[in-house]
């Protein structure tokens, strides 16, 4: 009986040294700056150049939403992230893989992107002139045709925020998720509708106007049917909004999530 306790103390004893140790561990200075030429070859293009956001996550943050450790770090680049833009690099083996989760480790310490204008007065902005509670929710705040913007501040930097907002079909092809905002526009008899398709099958199609509004039809009754790529039910807001408001909103949107 006492034996079996040591032993189970000394597995205890083990397995926590090792989960001390990071798969990270023993990089040198080499490889961390050839980690950083391979995320320009492979994540650079959505996570930017300094990995402050693009269509992919902003990274250098110092909390990741998906990384709880250097082995989940290390999962979601050799794996992806299943259900968002985020796809599996095949193309690195073992240690290339080690060598950019380590630098983009480093990029946890970078400073944080400049805000161009005053969040708080962009909350307002966003809550009255533009419109943006009747699409979006933020922290339970609004409707839902649009996505949940609670986190967009550490999903996505300066840049995409302001294309987001001045060329919104632009950016459409990247909102994570995006097939399910994919327009349709039908006509059936009488009736003409546009709005994002819910669910499709052979025999039916269901949508949802701007409105909010689920409307079903057969098939068999669409005398039009059209799906309608590169178009957002989002109104670009370049002229909408005049340059300090635009900065301001942006400073918001970039304020939201999960700072810590
Ligand atoms: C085709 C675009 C694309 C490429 C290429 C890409 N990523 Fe991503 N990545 C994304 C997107 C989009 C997300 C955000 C997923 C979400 O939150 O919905 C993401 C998320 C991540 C996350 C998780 C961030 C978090 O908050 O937890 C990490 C880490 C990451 N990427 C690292 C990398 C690295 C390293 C590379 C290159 C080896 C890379 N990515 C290449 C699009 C990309
Ligand atoms: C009529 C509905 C509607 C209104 C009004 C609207 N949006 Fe959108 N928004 C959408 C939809 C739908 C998308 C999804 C992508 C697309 O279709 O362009 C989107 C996408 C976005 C994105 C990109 C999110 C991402 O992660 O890719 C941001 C940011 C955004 N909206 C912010 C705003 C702000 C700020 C306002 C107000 C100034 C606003 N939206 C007004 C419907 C709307």
């Amino acid at each position: 009986m006492k034996r079996r306790m040591i032993a189970v103390l000394l597995f205890v004893a083990i397995s926590m040294s090792a989960t001390a140790q990071s798969p990270l561990d023993g990089l040198t200075e080499g490889d961390l700056v050839d980690g950083e030429r391979l995320f320009r070859i492979h994540c650079a293009r959505c996570h930017g150049i300094d990995g402050a956001g693009g269509e992919g996550s902003n990274l250098a943050r110092p909390r990741l939403k998906y990384v709880s450790d250097d082995d989940a770090l290390l999962g979601v680049i050799g794996d992806g992230i299943p259900g968002t833009g985020m796809p599996a690099i095949w193309t690195l083996d073992e240690d290339q893989t080690r060598r950019v989760a380590g630098y983009v480790r480093t990029l946890g310490r970078l400073e944080v992107e400049e805000m161009p204008g005053d969040p708080i007065r962009g909350q307002t902005v966003y809550q009255t002139n533009g419109g943006c509670p009747a699409c979006h929710i933020i922290s339970g705040a609004g409707k839902g045709i649009g996505p949940e913007l609670t986190y967009v501040g550490d999903q996505r930097g300066l840049d995409y925020l302001r294309r987001s907002l001045t060329d919104p079909a632009e950016t459409q092809s990247q909102t994570s998720g995006y097939t399910d905002y994919l327009i349709v526009r039908l006509r059936a008899g009488d009736e003409r509708v546009e709005g994002l398709r819910i669910d499709e099958d052979a025999f039916s199609v269901i949508i949802r106007d701007i409105s909010g509004t689920v409307h079903s039809f057969r098939k068999e009754d669409l005398e039009e049917y059209d799906k309608v790529f590169s178009h957002s039910l989002m109104p670009g807001y370049g002229g909408a909004l005049n340059a300090q408001d635009m900065d301001d909103v942006v400073s918001y949107l970039m304020s939201l999530g999960s700072e810590e």
